[in-house]
């Protein structure tokens, strides 16, 4: 069983792996490979709710998703992607929303997209016994504002990607996600705190890895530049399903064996 204490043990002595999952028989075949996290991520609107971007997701449905990667997950620890203004407005609804995941959704914790105004909130969740994941860096929830550009690329804004890591461990994170920056700036981040990082285009030197499922089995239209694909799910699904067209449309589905016939019904009338 993985849990936020072990990640804490395993970080610099083996590379932590994470995954994002959104159903329960995806959970169940990263869960059974020994991945260490499951995030249950905001991507999901781009992945499987056909939205451009994460903005529309809403906590009614990262709760119905979270529910069924943790009812099939035994040992990973389950987190849970908290969408674009679910939390940061105030604090009740914050610690509403958050806490909905580990009460109704059986989440291990949530992870929040970083800034400096969730360095009060996190030591807020903390406190109340609601783990929290930290995300710096590139914040897809702000892309109105940014884009997907490769973040703390310029001097200033790479040490406030330190500072604010160091403001949010101190804020007790028990991890921290650095999405898209330079290598060298994530491992001065990875060198400045204690709790382990998790990087997603930001190099080498973090504590772990994570990545879109989708990107990784081969399921994604367009794989960003930082990904790797390391299988072809997608050919596989085409190939079943023009397969079964193809025998539906020949006849050749239903067979006899797929049928049955009870020989007291015959000629009913
Ligand atoms: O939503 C997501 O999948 C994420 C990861 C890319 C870290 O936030
Ligand atoms: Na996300």
């Amino acid at each position: 069983m993985v849990t936020v204490r072990s990640l804490r043990t395993k970080a610099g002595t083996e590379p932590i792996t994470m995954l994002t999952a959104y159903d329960a028989p995806t959970a169940r075949i990263v869960d059974d490979a020994g991945i260490d996290i499951i995030l249950v991520g905001d991507s999901v609107g781009n992945t499987s709710l056909g939205h451009e971007s994460t903005l529309p997701v809403t906590v009614d449905e990262m709760q119905s998703r979270t529910a069924a990667v943790a009812r099939a997950t035994d040992d990973a620890l389950v987190v849970a992607d908290m969408p674009f203004l679910s939390f940061g407005v105030d604090d009740a609804s914050s610690i509403e929303n958050c806490g909905r995941m580990l009460k109704e959704a059986n989440a291990d914790a949530v992870k929040l997209e970083s800034g400096p105004h969730t360095v009060e909130l996190t030591e807020r969740l903390v406190q109340l016994g609601i783990p929290v994941m930290a995300h710096l860096g590139l914040t897809p929830q702000r892309v109105k504002e940014v884009g997907y550009s490769r973040q703390g690329t310029d001097r200033d804004s790479a040490r406030e990607i330190i500072d604010l890591a160091k403001a949010h461990a101190e804020a007790g994170a028990f991890s921290l996600v650095l999405e898209h920056v330079p290598a060298n700036v994530a491992t001065q981040v990875t060198e400045a705190i204690d709790i382990p990082t998790i990087g997603i285009g930001a190099g080498g030197d973090c504590d772990g890895q994570v990545l879109v499922i989708d990107d990784v089995i081969g399921m994604s239209d367009r794989v960003p530049p930082f990904a790797a694909q390391f299988g072809d799910v997608k050919s596989e699904m085409e190939k079943a399903v023009g397969a079964y067209r193809d025998a539906v449309e020949s006849g050749e589905f239903p067979a006899e064996e797929h049928s049955h016939v009870e020989d007291e019904l015959d000629e009913l009338y």
